[in-house]
């Protein structure tokens, strides 16, 4: 396949556009088959482009075209050329003139979900990042802006509500049961950001005083028989537009705030202005439909989406290479966010999990690239936990390096400077390095450079000079077109502890270090702590203050002093990671030989655990997260090479078993107390009792006695909110127990109407540890309730087995990898995008045992051969060609 789609595009390509289009309006009218777009168009030749007199070319795909005049002249068909994806205007004039185009586009055909399509009957859009080219013809590409304004007319019975960006400005009837609305957007915008909805949808409504005075009104629009479980949207986006004035002195700038939730999304969200569209996964919360991980991710994604529209939407990017500029920075404020409405540690914690266990593998293997590419093939293989996940890690570690203050100074002066335009990652940086006075040239490779740089610390005490030496040495390993690596600019927070458990003074060449932070910039450095008096435990990387593999000289008596007594709670429970992922990789490299998690120094791992989960002072979030040992993919990523899935599977179910064992009176006894009281209530104090309980349950069910399955049966039968019920479900799902079967069939009961909920019940089964899982999810794919066109659902099945299902999918006998290559062809033939995800689970293939990674390269090879979009053809090509 050759077609010139599949060619790579290079952020060193970059050109102005030879047009620019101040001014956008459209007249929709919406029709199930053949939904009529006219458009017309203020455009005039772009002053800062390369050449004058160059062909207009508008991008534009399965559209047909009705009509087309410039300045009121229609077009005779030599005028123009239309070519599959474009429309060219050899020769515009060379002032500002008007375009006029109507086009024709097929809302119910659209599978991809991309441009207008219907979701469950309601009429709605996804733009980034090129579906407006689905909607009409356009120069569709981020650094064109126009202000926009757009009539919507539908049927007056099944689209009562009408949608866009913007402001409203009328609406009315029209004869023949149809209406309209206008909506004005007064920020210039580029065609990404455009939103229209149209449909029978139910609200809630509330509004927002901003700091300045204006107020704003807030909607929710879901599906009728829904608005009972928008509340905490509702407030969750209150809480958010509130923290952005008071952290970021960032305001509202529209009269109305709406938020839509449509049933099939290809993502999570989207910022369009004014009009953020969800997929009803992130906001629809009832506490017998929605679990606290649910209200946790619709409280952050309804945060990052509103912040979107400082940093995203007044300024966006240049280039689909910026892409980091507005996602890793928004990620990055929406981490603080919920660093601060809940627990700014345990939320360290979740975020640092998360980037490890996606973002590692993936700088690790063949999709390896850069915070901001240099090239790409498709732009939507880009919305990667790189881009996204390192991205917020990159803007972190400026503000820890720059300080809060300097680090606010320069986000100011990033807007000061570009509101209303699209940007680069340079001009970010460069805000950040005039407000601060810093020269952050070196930390520039973070945004170049892929791979996670190995920073491997050791500490040697001097007891006649009483001085600590620090060695530091950093290695970025080589990655796909990146052989050698310049050193990085690496912000290191390190603390030293004396025996009794105190902080001691950081001293080096006489200064008092400000919060344990040192400058990594050097590939080897060395630092000197001048007055310490005994010898010291370090803690480094504490807060995980960059995105880096660490390696230490610590044995393993100070690792397990550190899990004692580390003051820095990240480091804590960093601690009694490692130390459990000491013990997993040693067993799992043994083969089948359990010896190391079931010896005495898995008991020791119990102990301290158990000391930790007795502290009340740390909260019971905190020690939740301090029960979950590291995952099946955390000791594979350890592990690196030769991984074999059921050897890692047996040494944590064997250290598990372990751990539950060893201290189950004490797991017993949080298991009885910690309930919180009252009526169900997903604040995050409740929450957190929840999880520490739950936490409990999974570990004492690990023993699989008897008393232990009856236990979790009771859980599951006791519940009386989704979380309790989906834990203990999702526990009960491994065993080979007929209370396995009761529980599921007994779910499946209650919830099978209710979307959502339903896909948790074919998630559980699709992660459950099963010889047989391959066979079960198989079995689910055929299940009347099933369907590969509805994306939650193909990722509740398919896409929690491939990533979530780590023995599972890595069958000895390739099944699993089978089953995935299988129904990502079928669904590539109609949503490239979401098939694409899907594949990405291929990426760690070559880090398995060779039996694994031939049956892995057989299935990617057999996908090879067959014809596949570009979205999945670059996954597959970039997989199989390797690191
Ligand atoms: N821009 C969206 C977000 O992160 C993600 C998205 C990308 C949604 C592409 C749809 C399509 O907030
Ligand atoms: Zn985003």
């Amino acid at each position: 396949m050759n077609d010139s789609s599949r060619q790579a595009k290079f952020l060193k390509d970059y050109a102005p556009p030879n047009y620019l289009i101040d001014a956008v309006a459209l007249d929709v009218s919406l029709a199930p088959k053949a939904a009529r777009v006219a458009s017309t168009l203020t455009i005039r030749p772009n002053p800062e482009a390369a050449k004058t007199g160059q062909p207009l070319v508008l991008d534009g795909e399965a559209l047909t075209l009705q009509r087309i005049a410039l300045n009121g002249k229609e077009f005779a068909p030599g005028d123009y050329t239309l070519s599959p994806g474009s429309l060219t205007i050899e020769a515009p004039p060379a002032e500002s003139f008007t375009l006029e185009v109507v086009t024709l586009c097929d809302p119910e055909a659209n599978t991809e979900l991309s441009g207008l399509y219907r979701s469950n009957g309601t009429y709605c859009t996804q733009c980034e990042p090129e579906g407006f080219r689905r909607i009409t013809y356009f120069v569709d590409r981020p650094d064109v802006l126009a202000v926009c304004t757009v009539r919507i007319e539908g049927d007056r019975d099944t689209t009562p509500v009408l949608l866009s960006n913007g402001n409203p400005v009328a609406s009315g009837d029209i004869p023949g049961n149809r209406h309209y609305a206008v909506w004005h957007d007064p920020f210039p915008k580029p065609s990404y950001l455009f939103a229209l909805v149209g449909g029978d949808l139910a609200s809630i409504h509330d509004t927002f005083t901003t700091a300045a005075g204006r107020k704003v009104a807030l909607a929710i629009y879901v599906e009728p028989g829904k608005e009972d479980r928008c509340g905490w949207a509702m407030e969750s986006l209150k809480r958010a537009m509130r923290w952005d004035e008071e952290r970021f002195g960032l305001e509202y700038d529209l009269d109305v705030f709406n938020i839509v939730a449509v049933s099939d999304f290809n993502m999570g969200a989207m910022e369009n202005k004014g009009l953020n569209i969800f997929n009803d996964k992130l906001v629809l919360a009832r506490p017998d439909t929605a679990s606290d991980a649910d209200y946790a991710s619709i409280e952050s994604v309804i945060a990052h989406e509103y912040f979107h529209n400082w940093t995203g939407d007044r300024v966006t990017c240049r280039d689909w290479f910026q892409l980091c500029l507005k996602e890793g920075l928004t990620v990055f404020r929406d981490q603080e966010f919920t660093g601060d409405v809940r627990m700014g540690p345990v939320e360290r914690i979740i975020t640092a999990r998360l980037l490890k266990t996606h973002q590692f593998p993936e700088d690790a293997g063949p999709l390896a690239h850069p915070v901001r590419p240099a090239s790409y093939i498709e732009i939507n293989n880009f919305y990667t936990s790189t881009v996204y996940e390192k991205g917020a890690e990159v803007c972190r570690m400026l503000q820890t390096l720059l300080g809060r203050d300097a680090f606010r100074k320069g986000l100011d002066l990033y807007f000061e400077r570009h509101d209303g335009e699209a940007a680069t990652v340079e001009d970010f940086v460069s805000a950040m390095a005039d407000a601060s006075g810093r020269d952050l040239t070196q930390f520039m490779r973070w945004y170049t450079q892929s791979g996670t740089p190995e920073l491997a610390c050791s500490l040697d005490y001097d007891p006649h000079r009483k001085t600590a030496r620090l060695k530091v040495s950093q290695v970025v390993p080589p990655t796909p077109g990146q052989s050698s690596k310049e050193p990085m600019h690496i912000p290191l927070k390190v603390g030293l502890i004396g025996a009794n458990g105190d902080e001691l003074p950081l001293k080096i060449d006489g200064e008092e270090l400000a919060e344990g932070l040192l400058e990594v910039t050097e590939r080897e450095q060395v630092f000197e702590f001048q007055n310490v008096p005994a010898p010291p435990t370090p803690s480094l990387l504490r807060d995980f203050s960059a995105p880096v593999r660490l390696t230490t000289n610590l044995n393993p008596d100070q690792v397990e002093f550190l899990m004692m007594h580390d003051s820095d709670p990240f480091n804590r429970w960093q601690a009694a990671q490692t130390y459990a992922n000491n013990l997993m990789t040693a067993a799992a490299r043994s083969g089948l030989d359990t010896g190391p998690v079931t010896g005495t120094e898995a008991g020791r791992l119990a102990k301290a655990l158990a000391t930790t989960v007795r502290d009340e002072t740390l909260g019971a979030a905190y020690r939740a997260e301090a029960l979950k040992l590291p995952s099946e993919s955390d000791v594979a990523r350890e592990l690196g090479h030769d991984v074999d899935t059921d050897a890692i599977h047996a040494a944590r179910g064997a250290l598990r078993a372990k751990i539950g064992d060893t201290i189950g009176d004490t797991l017993a006894e949080i298991y009885q107390a910690a309930t919180p009281p009252g009526p169900f209530s997903p604040d995050p104090e409740s929450a957190g009792l929840r999880a520490l309980r739950n936490a409990a349950l999974d570990l004492l069910t690990a023993t699989e006695t008897d008393a232990a399955i009856d236990r979790a049966m009771r859980h599951y039968r006791e519940a009386s909110n989704m979380t309790d019920a989906i834990i203990a479900l999702s526990i009960l799902s491994h065993l080979q127990s007929p209370v396995r079967d009761e529980a599921l069939e007994d779910f499946y009961k209650r919830w099978q109407d209710e979307p959502l909920v339903l896909d948790k019940w074919f998630a559980v089964q699709a992660r459950a540890t099963r010889p047989d899982s391959v066979e079960t999810v198989r079995g689910l794919l055929g299940h009347p309730k099933f369907s590969l066109k509805n994306p939650n659902r193909v990722r509740a099945l398919i896409g929690s087995f491939a990533q979530a299902n780590p023995s599972g999918f890595n069958r000895a006998d390739g099944e699993g990898y089978r089953l995935l290559a299988d129904q990502a062809l079928a669904i590539d033939r109609f949503n490239p995008h979401v098939a694409a995800r899907l594949l990405g689970a291929f990426e760690s293939w070559h880090t398995l045992e060779r039996r694994r990674q031939a049956h892995a390269k057989a299935a990617l090879e057999s996908l090879a051969n067959q014809e596949l979009s570009t979205d999945s053809y670059e996954i597959v090509s970039k997989t199989l060609a390797g690191t």
